[in-house]
């Protein structure tokens, strides 16, 4: 397949790399420390309409795309992968309602968010339900012509900040594949509140939080798609496009921490000569500028894959493999930073250590490095048929008669 730049995509990645140049790097160390959120550069990116990027044009975006959005997300978080997230996690929010709102629910939710008018954010996680996303115990029951929601969501990133807020509810616990849907609730509606914001280890520019509901009335017209039991599939999909968003993340990440590695290691001068000259250092920063490229290409080509055939199956299989690799490489990336860094690196007077604390909630979020591996593997067994070609090279002993799983399997050997 082939990857497309568009100059649109390119004009954006500019604009990002302009703003993160000018208003977040400069204050990325200021915003950490006090644990505050960046709303002037939230600001600029509004007012150059990097928002737009997830948005299809006929909501008020620019429909540029996965790549984009990619692109875009990789030029913000070189700069503090905090914001990176800060500003994905808007798409991550977007994402249920774009793939699967009602036409109404998108004229009225979409146009403010490409704007920068109003902040999202995706409530899915609970206290007892993270990697297994079906065991929410959040519950939205009819009363009227409203829904009632009750109990608490945990790690809501942008929690706070944003204003519409797309919230993962059971809604028929009887089902097994029907049991959620998704619901918009706003920012004021009267038993929502952010409980909790979280004191983190990394990304401290952007609010993690608890949403707390307590017989919260949202009207019906908010349930997501207007048809129940839709929710974790659009959870999924969501996932499904939004994972190359935090992979260009990490890319964005490895990629402002070696760059700091190569800078630092030109200048530091150890046995009478800068550090970039000692051949483990050089192999410490070739092996980063390696696993960053890598990478970056898997990240486009999944975002790629999105932007030209959205309902291709495989596009699951190469976000996940996409989000987990970028993520390995960027904790590791960061943590060799660190390393070429000396006793410079340890302290937080540089922001070589940041980018190390901020890395590992990349592993984590937007669903366990675990979690990819298993959509991986799910995705090459279910295409294992068309390796059957190859059975005529694989031991004869192992040519045992298929089995369903946990049912008995005729062995021919004995
Ligand atoms: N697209 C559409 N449908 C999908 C799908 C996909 N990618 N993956 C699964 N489904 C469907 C299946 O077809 C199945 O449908 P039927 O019941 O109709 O057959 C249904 O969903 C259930 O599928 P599974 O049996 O595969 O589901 P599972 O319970 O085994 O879970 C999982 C699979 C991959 C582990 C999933 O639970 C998962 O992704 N967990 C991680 C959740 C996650 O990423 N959480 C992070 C939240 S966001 C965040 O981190 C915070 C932030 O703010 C940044």
């Amino acid at each position: 397949m082939n990857i497309v730049f568009s100059e649109q995509a390119e004009e954006l990645a500019k604009t990002a790399r302009k703003i993160a140049d000018e208003h977040v790097r400069p204050f990325a160390a200021k915003y950490d420390k006090a644990q505050e959120y960046n709303f002037d550069a939230a600001r600029a990116v509004g007012s150059a309409g990097l928002f737009r990027t997830f948005i299809p044009e006929e909501y008020g975006g620019n429909g540029a795309g996965i790549l984009a959005l990619a692109r875009v997300t990789e030029q913000l978080a070189q700069a503090d992968s905090g914001f990176g997230v800060a500003f994905a996690v808007n798409a991550l929010g977007s994402f249920p309602i774009i793939l699967g709102g009602t036409e109404e629910q998108k004229q009225e939710w979409l146009p403010a968010i490409a704007n920068g008018d109003k902040m999202v954010a995706f409530c899915l996680s609970e206290k007892y339900a993270g990697s297994d996303a079906q065991g929410l115990s959040v519950t939205a029951v009819e009363d009227g012509d409203d829904y009632i929601i009750n109990g608490e969501k945990k790690w809501t990133t942008n929690g706070g900040v944003a204003d519409i807020y797309s919230v993962f509810c059971v809604t028929d616990p009887s089902s097994k594949s029907r049991r959620i849907s998704a619901i918009v609730v706003e920012k004021g509606t009267p038993g929502f509140e952010v409980k909790k914001v979280e004191d983190k280890m990394g990304i401290r520019c952007v609010p993690v939080v608890e949403t707390h509901f307590d017989n919260v009335r949202v009207p019906k017209r908010n349930l997501i798609g207007g048809r129940l039991g839709m929710g974790f599939k659009h959870a999924m999909a969501t996932l499904d496009y939004a994972r190359p968003g935090v992979a260009a993340q990490a890319v964005g990440a490895a990629q402002g921490a070696l760059d700091l590695a190569i800078a630092y290691s030109n200048r530091r001068k150890q046995f009478g000569a800068p550090i970039s000259s000692h051949q483990m250092v050089q192999a410490m920063l070739a092996d980063m500028a390696m696993g960053t490229e890598a990478a970056r290409w898997l990240v486009y080509r999944a975002a790629a894959g999105i932007d030209s055939n959205p309902t291709d199956v495989t596009n699951s299989k190469l976000a996940a493999m996409a989000k987990c690799f970028s993520t390995d490489v960027a904790m590791k990336v960061a943590t060799d930073a660190v390393q070429v860094f000396g006793g410079y690196g340890f302290m937080e007077d540089y922001p070589i250590a940041k980018f190390f604390r901020d890395a590992k909630i990349l592993q984590i979020y937007e669903g366990t490095n675990q979690v990819q591996r298993m959509v991986i593997a799910r995705h090459l067994i279910r295409a294992a048929g068309s390796l059957e070609h190859l059975n005529e090279y694989i031991p004869q002993e192992t040519q045992l008669t298929y089995a369903e799983p946990g049912q008995a399997v005729e062995n021919h050997n004995t």
